[in-house]
């Protein structure tokens, strides 16, 4: 397996405030990881910086071999980083299915051999179809988080980031949100970092787990590992399930 994402010595935060402290990991081609932490302790500031909205102090990112850190974010998503903000920051004037071709993008030569476009991104998610010529002002948190995610897909990115895309949705919804997450990765073979307080549910979708604390990596292992130690999961996160 190659790799595709490497982080090393990561600095980052807002304006003179350092949040993330010499973040290291490494990301192989078609894998997931379960970026995990309480609340406050820089998983969408790690997201973001990934992306280029934060100010990088220091360190490098580098993206199937290419560096990004110098790169401005529309040059990011251009080089293959997919971003699904923690706040969806979906196009709320356009319709469900301008949201899509506004940002869509052909499928990359060497990339998946079947690759996303609006129609896939229907048969994924049939409430997207249904509500097509909708405007974003009019979708439901959850059919805003899955035009969240088709947004970025249509991308064709290399590297999908997922920031707590389960936060605050039903029941029923984060069931179809995670049926499409795991298709999207294990299925489709995209590779993917997802951020999430609630850990049980994605460590089971992933293959890595990396810990954040205090804007430094506490704790990395396999997600299959972490899951199974509950008494590891109530010490690091505050939860044994
Ligand atoms: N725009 C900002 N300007 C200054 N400080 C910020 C900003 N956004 C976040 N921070 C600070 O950075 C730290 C990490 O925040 P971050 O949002 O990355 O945490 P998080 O792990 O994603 O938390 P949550 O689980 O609540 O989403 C916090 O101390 C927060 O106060
Ligand atoms: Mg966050």
């Amino acid at each position: 397996m190659s790799e595709l994402l490497r982080i090393e010595n990561l600095s980052a935060g807002y304006g003179e405030a350092v949040v993330l402290h010499d973040v290291a990991f490494a990301l192989g081609e078609g894998q997931t990881l379960a970026l995990l932490g309480r609340n406050g302790t820089g998983k969408t500031t790690l997201i973001n910086t990934l992306a280029g909205a934060t100010r990088q102090h220091g360190g490098t990112i580098s993206l199937g071999g290419q560096a990004l850190h110098k790169l401005a974010p529309h040059q990011r998503a251009a080089a293959g980083i997919g971003w699904v903000p923690q706040e969806r920051n979906i196009f709320k004037s356009l319709t469900v299915h301008e949201n899509l071709t506004a940002v869509e993008r052909p499928g990359r030569p060497g990339g998946t051999s079947n690759p996303w476009n609006p129609q896939r991104v229907y048969e994924m998610f049939p409430r997207l179809a249904e509500r097509k010529t909708n405007l974003g002002t009019q979708l439901s948190g959850g059919e805003q988080q899955m035009l969240a995610v088709g947004r970025a897909l249509v991308l064709n990115p290399k590297l999908l980031l997922l920031d707590e895309p389960l936060e605050g949705l039903a029941p029923i919804i984060v069931e179809e949100l995670l049926r499409a997450i795991r298709r999207i990765t294990q299925d489709e073979g995209l590779a993917a970092i997802i951020v999430e307080q609630h850990p049980q549910a994605i460590l089971a979708i992933s293959d890595h787990a990396v810990v954040l604390d205090h804007g430094t990596i506490v704790h990395t292992d396999s997600a299959a590992a972490l899951r199974s130690q509950p008494q590891v999961l109530e010490r690091l996160l505050g939860v044994a399930r």
